[in-house]
C-alpha cells in the first residue's frame, strides 16, 4: 500500500470551539498539507506557491480574529496582534529563503504546522481561556 503524503490534522486540544475560527484553522491545515504534498514531490515552485497562499490565508484569518478580539474587548489584543504580525514575517522569511535557495525542501510543512500554526493556536487558547473566565465571572 502507498504511504501517501504526510497529513497534518488539528488535534482536539487545538480546537477553539468558535466555529468560524476552527473552520479557518482547518483551512490553514489544508494548505499546509498541500505544502507537504509538493515537498514530497520535490517541487520547489509548487511549495512556494502554496507557501504564499498560506501566507495570504493566514493574514486573512488574523484580520478576522483581531476584529473578533476587538469585539470582545480582549485586553491583550495588541500583544496578540503583534504575535500575528511576527508570524507573518517568519512565514515571509521562509518563502524568501526558499525562493533564494537558502533552505531546502523537507521540513517546511512541518515547520508551518508545528512551529507557526502550533504557536498561533497556543496563543489563541489564551484569549479563549480569558473569555471563558469572563463569562463565568459574569455568571
Ligand atoms: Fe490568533
Ligand atoms: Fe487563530
Amino acid at each position: 500500500m502507498d504511504r501517501g503524503p504526510a497529513m497534518y490534522a488539528l488535534t482536539p486540544s487545538m480546537l477553539t470551539g468558535v466555529t468560524q475560527l476552527d473552520a479557518e484553522h482547518q483551512d490553514l491545515v489544508t494548505v499546509i498539507n498541500r505544502i507537504a504534498g509538493a515537498e514530497e514531490r520535490h517541487d520547489s515552485s509548487e511549495v512556494l506557491t502554496h507557501l504564499r497562499h498560506f501566507r495570504d490565508e493566514l493574514a486573512g484569518h488574523f484580520r478576522h480574529e483581531e476584529e473578533y478580539l476587538g469585539l470582545l474587548s480582549y485586553p491583550a489584543r495588541d500583544a496578540h496582534a503583534k504575535h500575528h504580525a511576527e508570524t507573518i514575517s517568519a512565514l515571509e522569511r521562509i518563502a524568501d529563503e526558499l525562493a533564494d535557495s537558502v533552505i531546502d525542501l523537507g521540513g517546511i510543512a512541518a515547520e508551518c504546522f508545528y512551529e507557526l500554526l502550533g504557536t498561533v493556536l497556543t496563543m489563541d487558547m489564551r484569549f479563549l481561556d480569558w473569555h471563558q473566565e469572563k463569562k463565568r465571572a459574569a455568571g
